[in-house]
Protein backbone atom coordinates (compact mmCIF):
# COMPACT_ATOMS: atom_id res chain seq x y z
CA UNK A 1 0.00 0.00 0.00
CA UNK A 2 1.46 3.38 -0.70
CA UNK A 3 1.26 5.82 1.75
CA UNK A 4 1.38 9.51 1.54
CA UNK A 5 3.57 10.09 -1.00
CA UNK A 6 5.21 13.32 -1.82
CA UNK A 7 5.29 13.74 -5.42
CA UNK A 8 7.58 16.68 -7.34
CA UNK A 9 7.01 18.19 -10.79
CA UNK A 10 10.65 16.63 -12.26
CA UNK A 11 11.35 19.75 -14.77
CA UNK A 12 11.42 22.12 -11.85
CA UNK A 13 12.68 19.81 -8.94
CA UNK A 14 15.70 19.22 -11.31
CA UNK A 15 16.31 22.48 -11.55
CA UNK A 16 15.94 23.38 -7.38
CA UNK A 17 18.38 20.31 -7.21
CA UNK A 18 21.08 22.02 -9.13
CA UNK A 19 21.32 25.16 -6.53
CA UNK A 20 22.45 24.91 -3.47
CA UNK A 21 22.53 21.27 -2.40
CA UNK A 22 24.54 19.36 -0.17
CA UNK A 23 26.32 23.20 1.03
CA UNK A 24 26.03 21.54 4.39
CA UNK A 25 28.08 18.15 3.42
CA UNK A 26 31.41 18.41 5.16
CA UNK A 27 33.32 15.17 6.23
CA UNK A 28 32.59 13.91 9.50
CA UNK A 29 31.19 16.97 11.80
CA UNK A 30 32.54 15.72 14.81
CA UNK A 31 35.90 16.76 14.08
CA UNK A 32 35.13 19.66 12.50
CA UNK A 33 37.50 21.76 14.57
CA UNK A 34 40.69 20.17 12.82
CA UNK A 35 38.83 20.61 9.40
CA UNK A 36 41.78 22.72 7.07
CA UNK A 37 38.09 24.90 6.36
CA UNK A 38 36.68 26.10 3.02
CA UNK A 39 36.26 22.91 1.27
CA UNK A 40 32.56 22.06 1.27
CA UNK A 41 32.70 18.81 -0.99
CA UNK A 42 32.30 15.63 1.01
CA UNK A 43 35.56 13.23 1.93
CA UNK A 44 35.96 9.98 -0.22
CA UNK A 45 34.55 6.22 0.22
CA UNK A 46 33.30 3.78 -2.25
CA UNK A 47 29.79 3.87 -3.76
CA UNK A 48 28.95 0.77 -5.26
CA UNK A 49 26.34 1.04 -8.14
CA UNK A 50 24.27 -2.25 -9.70
CA UNK A 51 22.05 -1.93 -12.17
CA UNK A 52 20.12 -4.84 -13.36
CA UNK A 53 20.45 -5.17 -16.99
CA UNK A 54 21.63 -3.31 -21.02
CA UNK A 55 19.10 -4.30 -23.31
CA UNK A 56 17.02 -1.61 -21.99
CA UNK A 57 18.98 1.70 -23.29
CA UNK A 58 18.39 3.90 -20.23
CA UNK A 59 20.67 1.93 -17.83
CA UNK A 60 23.55 2.40 -19.31
CA UNK A 61 23.02 5.36 -21.56
CA UNK A 62 21.70 7.39 -19.04
CA UNK A 63 21.45 5.96 -15.11
CA UNK A 64 25.04 5.20 -15.29
CA UNK A 65 27.01 8.41 -16.51
CA UNK A 66 24.74 10.36 -14.82
CA UNK A 67 25.11 8.97 -11.33
CA UNK A 68 28.59 8.97 -11.73
CA UNK A 69 28.88 12.57 -12.98
CA UNK A 70 27.48 13.70 -9.99
CA UNK A 71 29.16 11.80 -7.25
CA UNK A 72 32.00 13.03 -9.13
CA UNK A 73 30.64 16.69 -8.56
CA UNK A 74 29.60 16.04 -5.15
CA UNK A 75 32.60 14.01 -3.52
CA UNK A 76 35.73 14.13 -6.09
CA UNK A 77 37.53 11.66 -3.86
CA UNK A 78 34.60 8.57 -3.97
CA UNK A 79 34.70 6.28 -6.19
CA UNK A 80 32.05 4.61 -8.07
CA UNK A 81 32.36 0.90 -8.45
CA UNK A 82 29.86 -0.31 -11.14
CA UNK A 83 28.64 -3.30 -12.43
CA UNK A 84 25.30 -4.13 -14.85
CA UNK A 85 23.73 -8.51 -14.10
CA UNK A 86 22.69 -8.49 -17.49
CA UNK A 87 19.17 -9.57 -17.03
CA UNK A 88 21.21 -12.21 -14.52
CA UNK A 89 19.96 -12.30 -10.90
CA UNK A 90 22.52 -15.12 -9.34
CA UNK A 91 24.90 -12.21 -10.96
CA UNK A 92 24.00 -9.30 -9.44
CA UNK A 93 24.13 -11.45 -6.18
CA UNK A 94 27.87 -12.63 -6.83
CA UNK A 95 28.59 -8.80 -7.88
CA UNK A 96 27.49 -7.62 -4.69
CA UNK A 97 29.55 -9.91 -3.12
CA UNK A 98 32.19 -8.49 -4.74
CA UNK A 99 31.27 -5.31 -4.22
CA UNK A 100 31.10 -5.57 -0.42
CA UNK A 101 34.62 -7.21 -0.66
CA UNK A 102 36.22 -4.50 -2.45
CA UNK A 103 35.09 -1.81 0.32
CA UNK A 104 31.77 -0.79 -0.87
CA UNK A 105 30.50 2.06 1.90
CA UNK A 106 27.01 2.20 0.39
CA UNK A 107 25.26 0.45 -2.04
CA UNK A 108 22.75 1.51 -5.20
CA UNK A 109 20.96 -1.66 -6.29
CA UNK A 110 18.67 -1.88 -8.81
CA UNK A 111 17.66 -5.35 -8.52
CA UNK A 112 16.80 -8.11 -11.21
CA UNK A 113 14.28 -9.64 -8.81
CA UNK A 114 13.35 -7.10 -6.42
CA UNK A 115 11.44 -9.76 -3.86
CA UNK A 116 15.08 -12.11 -4.23
CA UNK A 117 16.71 -8.93 -3.35
CA UNK A 118 15.93 -8.50 0.27
CA UNK A 119 19.06 -11.43 1.14
CA UNK A 120 21.32 -9.23 -0.78
CA UNK A 121 20.36 -6.08 1.42
CA UNK A 122 20.48 -8.19 4.02
CA UNK A 123 24.03 -9.27 3.32
CA UNK A 124 25.08 -5.44 3.00
CA UNK A 125 23.53 -3.83 6.27
CA UNK A 126 25.33 -6.91 8.17
CA UNK A 127 28.30 -5.51 7.01
CA UNK A 128 26.67 -2.31 7.92
CA UNK A 129 26.42 -0.76 4.74
CA UNK A 130 23.25 0.67 3.73
CA UNK A 131 21.06 -0.05 0.80
CA UNK A 132 19.53 2.47 -1.69
CA UNK A 133 17.03 0.69 -3.58
CA UNK A 134 17.43 2.02 -7.28
CA UNK A 135 14.15 2.75 -9.57
CA UNK A 136 13.03 -0.82 -8.25
CA UNK A 137 11.20 -1.32 -4.24
CA UNK A 138 13.14 -4.45 -2.33
CA UNK A 139 11.70 -4.28 1.29
CA UNK A 140 14.26 -3.88 3.98
CA UNK A 141 16.35 -1.42 2.18
CA UNK A 142 17.40 1.50 3.56
CA UNK A 143 16.21 4.11 1.43
CA UNK A 144 14.28 4.21 -1.54
CA UNK A 145 13.85 6.33 -5.06
CA UNK A 146 11.72 5.87 -8.15
CA UNK A 147 9.15 7.32 -10.04
CA UNK A 148 5.43 7.10 -9.48
CA UNK A 149 5.26 3.80 -11.45
CA UNK A 150 1.42 3.06 -10.74
CA UNK A 151 0.97 5.94 -12.41
CA UNK A 152 2.97 5.46 -15.53
CA UNK A 153 0.42 2.74 -16.12
CA UNK A 154 -2.45 4.66 -15.49
CA UNK A 155 -1.11 7.45 -17.97
CA UNK A 156 -0.21 4.16 -20.85
CA UNK A 157 -3.30 3.11 -20.87
CA UNK A 158 -5.22 6.01 -20.87
CA UNK A 159 -3.47 6.98 -23.72
CA UNK A 160 -4.03 3.89 -25.49
CA UNK A 161 -8.01 4.43 -24.67
CA UNK A 162 -8.17 7.63 -26.32
CA UNK A 163 -6.25 6.44 -28.92
CA UNK A 164 -8.39 4.16 -29.71
CA UNK A 165 -11.59 5.69 -29.07
CA UNK A 166 -12.72 3.59 -26.31
CA UNK A 167 -13.77 0.45 -27.63
CA UNK A 168 -12.18 -2.81 -29.27
CA UNK A 169 -9.81 -5.64 -28.69
CA UNK A 170 -6.08 -4.87 -27.43
CA UNK A 171 -3.15 -6.61 -27.15
CA UNK A 172 -1.34 -6.08 -23.63
CA UNK A 173 2.36 -7.15 -22.83
CA UNK A 174 3.39 -6.45 -19.51
CA UNK A 175 7.46 -6.25 -18.14
CA UNK A 176 9.01 -8.94 -16.56
CA UNK A 177 7.81 -10.45 -13.42
CA UNK A 178 10.54 -10.29 -11.09
CA UNK A 179 10.71 -6.51 -11.62
CA UNK A 180 8.48 -4.92 -8.95
CA UNK A 181 7.68 -2.04 -11.25
CA UNK A 182 6.15 -3.85 -13.46
CA UNK A 183 3.64 -5.76 -11.75
CA UNK A 184 3.07 -1.86 -10.44
CA UNK A 185 2.55 -0.77 -14.43
CA UNK A 186 0.29 -2.91 -14.82
CA UNK A 187 -1.87 -3.06 -12.40
CA UNK A 188 -1.96 0.82 -12.94
CA UNK A 189 -3.02 -0.10 -16.62
CA UNK A 190 -5.78 -2.49 -15.61
CA UNK A 191 -7.81 -0.10 -13.36
CA UNK A 192 -8.08 1.93 -16.74
CA UNK A 193 -8.63 -0.64 -19.39
CA UNK A 194 -10.96 -2.69 -17.12
CA UNK A 195 -13.36 -0.43 -16.59
CA UNK A 196 -13.03 1.13 -20.35
CA UNK A 197 -14.74 0.03 -23.50
CA UNK A 198 -11.66 -2.08 -24.60
CA UNK A 199 -11.14 -5.50 -24.30
CA UNK A 200 -7.76 -6.79 -23.71
CA UNK A 201 -7.75 -10.05 -26.19
CA UNK A 202 -4.81 -11.35 -24.62
CA UNK A 203 -2.14 -10.78 -22.00
CA UNK A 204 1.56 -11.48 -21.80
CA UNK A 205 4.22 -11.62 -18.83
CA UNK A 206 7.56 -11.06 -20.73
CA UNK A 207 10.27 -12.94 -18.49
CA UNK A 208 12.58 -10.66 -19.10
CA UNK A 209 11.42 -7.20 -20.95
CA UNK A 210 12.94 -8.03 -23.78
CA UNK A 211 11.71 -6.49 -27.93
CA UNK A 212 12.36 -10.36 -28.54
CA UNK A 213 10.43 -11.81 -26.58
CA UNK A 214 7.76 -9.44 -27.78
CA UNK A 215 7.70 -9.60 -30.99
CA UNK A 216 7.22 -13.41 -30.96
CA UNK A 217 4.17 -13.32 -28.58
CA UNK A 218 2.72 -11.11 -30.95
CA UNK A 219 3.65 -12.80 -34.04
CA UNK A 220 1.96 -15.92 -32.38
CA UNK A 221 -1.46 -13.96 -31.86
CA UNK A 222 -0.87 -12.91 -35.26
CA UNK A 223 -1.47 -16.08 -36.29
CA UNK A 224 -4.47 -16.56 -34.18
CA UNK A 225 -6.63 -13.23 -34.74
CA UNK A 226 -6.31 -10.71 -37.88
CA UNK A 227 -4.63 -8.05 -37.49
CA UNK A 228 -7.25 -5.83 -38.41
CA UNK A 229 -9.09 -6.87 -34.96
CA UNK A 230 -6.31 -5.65 -33.28
CA UNK A 231 -7.00 -1.89 -32.60
CA UNK A 232 -4.45 -1.42 -30.17
CA UNK A 233 -1.25 -2.40 -28.16
CA UNK A 234 -0.22 -2.06 -24.39
CA UNK A 235 3.08 -2.59 -24.59
CA UNK A 236 4.69 -1.62 -21.05
CA UNK A 237 8.15 -0.09 -22.14
CA UNK A 238 9.87 1.33 -25.37
CA UNK A 239 11.66 -2.22 -25.72
CA UNK A 240 8.65 -4.35 -26.27
CA UNK A 241 6.23 -1.64 -28.37
CA UNK A 242 9.78 -2.22 -31.26
CA UNK A 243 9.02 -5.95 -31.37
CA UNK A 244 5.46 -5.47 -31.14
CA UNK A 245 5.69 -2.80 -34.43
CA UNK A 246 8.48 -5.31 -36.33
CA UNK A 247 5.95 -8.25 -35.56
CA UNK A 248 2.69 -6.14 -36.71
CA UNK A 249 4.68 -4.85 -40.06
CA UNK A 250 6.07 -8.78 -40.38
CA UNK A 251 2.65 -9.81 -40.51
CA UNK A 252 1.67 -7.34 -43.42
CA UNK A 253 0.39 -4.27 -41.55
CA UNK A 254 1.60 -1.32 -43.60
CA UNK A 255 3.54 1.19 -41.37
CA UNK A 256 0.77 4.11 -42.04
CA UNK A 257 -2.19 1.45 -40.94
CA UNK A 258 -0.16 0.35 -36.80
CA UNK A 259 -2.60 0.52 -34.35
CA UNK A 260 -1.87 2.17 -31.68
CA UNK A 261 1.03 1.26 -29.47
CA UNK A 262 2.08 2.74 -25.93
CA UNK A 263 5.96 2.77 -24.51
CA UNK A 264 7.84 3.85 -21.71
CA UNK A 265 11.54 5.19 -21.43
CA UNK A 266 11.28 7.58 -24.38
CA UNK A 267 14.40 5.66 -26.07
CA UNK A 268 14.91 7.81 -29.50
CA UNK A 269 13.27 4.59 -30.83
CA UNK A 270 10.70 5.32 -29.49
CA UNK A 271 10.49 9.29 -30.03
CA UNK A 272 11.13 8.37 -33.88
CA UNK A 273 8.28 6.24 -33.89
CA UNK A 274 6.28 8.75 -32.51
CA UNK A 275 6.94 11.36 -34.98
CA UNK A 276 6.63 8.98 -38.20
CA UNK A 277 3.30 7.93 -36.42
CA UNK A 278 4.46 4.36 -35.45
CA UNK A 279 3.95 4.61 -31.99
CA UNK A 280 1.19 6.62 -29.89
CA UNK A 281 2.82 7.90 -26.76
CA UNK A 282 6.16 6.74 -24.38
CA UNK A 283 6.26 7.64 -20.89
CA UNK A 284 9.30 9.99 -20.13
CA UNK A 285 11.11 9.50 -16.79
CA UNK A 286 13.32 12.59 -16.47
CA UNK A 287 16.47 9.90 -15.31
CA UNK A 288 18.57 13.28 -14.22
CA UNK A 289 16.43 13.46 -11.24
CA UNK A 290 16.67 9.77 -10.31
CA UNK A 291 20.43 9.50 -10.46
CA UNK A 292 21.48 12.97 -9.24
CA UNK A 293 19.37 12.32 -5.84
CA UNK A 294 20.36 9.04 -5.74
CA UNK A 295 24.12 10.05 -6.49
CA UNK A 296 23.14 12.49 -3.43
CA UNK A 297 21.79 10.38 -0.66
CA UNK A 298 25.05 7.67 -1.40
CA UNK A 299 27.65 10.37 -0.63
CA UNK A 300 25.55 11.43 2.20
CA UNK A 301 25.53 8.03 3.57
CA UNK A 302 29.28 7.48 2.96
CA UNK A 303 30.24 10.06 4.63
CA UNK A 304 28.29 8.99 7.55
CA UNK A 305 25.47 11.56 7.14
CA UNK A 306 22.05 11.35 7.10
CA UNK A 307 19.94 11.80 4.43
CA UNK A 308 18.13 15.20 4.51
CA UNK A 309 14.85 16.07 3.49
CA UNK A 310 14.16 19.18 1.37
CA UNK A 311 17.07 21.29 2.58
CA UNK A 312 19.62 19.13 1.86
CA UNK A 313 18.41 16.81 -1.42
CA UNK A 314 16.29 19.39 -2.93
CA UNK A 315 13.65 16.93 -3.68
CA UNK A 316 10.79 15.58 -0.96
CA UNK A 317 10.84 12.56 1.34
CA UNK A 318 8.07 10.35 1.38
CA UNK A 319 7.42 6.98 2.47
CA UNK A 320 6.73 3.77 0.76
CA UNK A 321 6.12 0.85 2.41
CA UNK A 322 7.35 1.65 4.79
CA UNK A 323 11.03 2.69 3.36
CA UNK A 324 11.97 6.40 3.01
CA UNK A 325 11.39 7.35 -0.47
CA UNK A 326 11.50 9.29 -3.33
CA UNK A 327 9.30 9.95 -6.08
CA UNK A 328 9.58 11.65 -8.80
CA UNK A 329 6.73 12.36 -11.99
CA UNK A 330 6.84 10.82 -15.22
CA UNK A 331 5.48 12.57 -18.24
CA UNK A 332 3.44 11.64 -21.09
CA UNK A 333 4.63 12.09 -24.90
CA UNK A 334 2.62 12.27 -27.86
CA UNK A 335 3.69 13.72 -31.34
CA UNK A 336 2.37 16.92 -29.62
CA UNK A 337 5.22 17.57 -27.07
CA UNK A 338 8.00 15.86 -28.16
CA UNK A 339 9.41 19.07 -28.85
CA UNK A 340 8.53 20.35 -24.89
CA UNK A 341 9.66 17.61 -23.20
CA UNK A 342 13.02 15.27 -24.23
CA UNK A 343 14.54 18.03 -26.89
CA UNK A 344 13.79 21.24 -24.35
CA UNK A 345 15.14 19.31 -21.11
CA UNK A 346 18.24 18.30 -23.60
CA UNK A 347 17.31 14.56 -22.97
CA UNK A 348 18.32 14.27 -27.16
CA UNK A 349 19.36 17.01 -29.36
CA UNK A 350 17.59 17.29 -32.46
CA UNK A 351 20.59 15.62 -34.46
CA UNK A 352 20.18 12.78 -31.63
CA UNK A 353 16.42 12.12 -33.19
CA UNK A 354 16.58 13.79 -36.54
CA UNK A 355 18.50 10.77 -38.50
CA UNK A 356 18.05 9.21 -41.58
CA UNK A 357 14.75 8.45 -42.39
CA UNK A 358 13.06 10.70 -39.64
CA UNK A 359 13.94 14.26 -41.09
CA UNK A 360 11.15 15.29 -42.30
CA UNK A 361 8.46 13.46 -39.55
CA UNK A 362 11.02 15.60 -37.38
CA UNK A 363 10.68 19.03 -39.28
CA UNK A 364 7.16 18.73 -39.54
CA UNK A 365 7.06 18.48 -35.50
CA UNK A 366 8.80 21.67 -35.73
CA UNK A 367 12.03 20.34 -34.56
CA UNK A 368 15.34 20.83 -36.05
C1 LIG B 1 11.67 -0.80 -15.18
C2 LIG B 1 12.03 0.60 -15.23
C3 LIG B 1 11.60 1.12 -16.53
C4 LIG B 1 12.12 0.29 -17.62
C5 LIG B 1 11.79 -1.10 -17.48
C6 LIG B 1 12.36 -1.81 -18.68
O1 LIG B 1 12.04 -1.31 -13.99
O2 LIG B 1 11.41 1.35 -14.24
O3 LIG B 1 12.04 2.40 -16.70
O4 LIG B 1 13.49 0.42 -17.74
O5 LIG B 1 12.26 -1.50 -16.25
O6 LIG B 1 12.08 -1.09 -19.75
Amino acid sequence: MTIHLHRVAALTAALIMGAGSLAACGANDDDSDNDSGGDDTASGGTIALLLPESKTTRYEAFDKPLFEAKVAELCPDCEVDYYNADQDEQKQAQQLTSALTAGAGVVVLDPVNGAGATGMVQEAQSQDVPVIAYDRFIEGADYYMSFDNETVGKMQAEALVEAVGDKGDILMLNGAPSDPNAAQFKAGAHSVLDSSGVTVLEEYDNPDWSPENAQQWTTDQLSKYDPSEIVGVYAANDGQAGGVVAALTGAGVARNQLPPVTGQDAEVAAIQRILAGEQAMTIYKPIAIEAETAAEVAVQLVNGEEPGTTSDTGVDQSDFEGVTSYIFDPIVVTQDNVADTVVADGFYTPEDICTGDYVKACEEAGIS
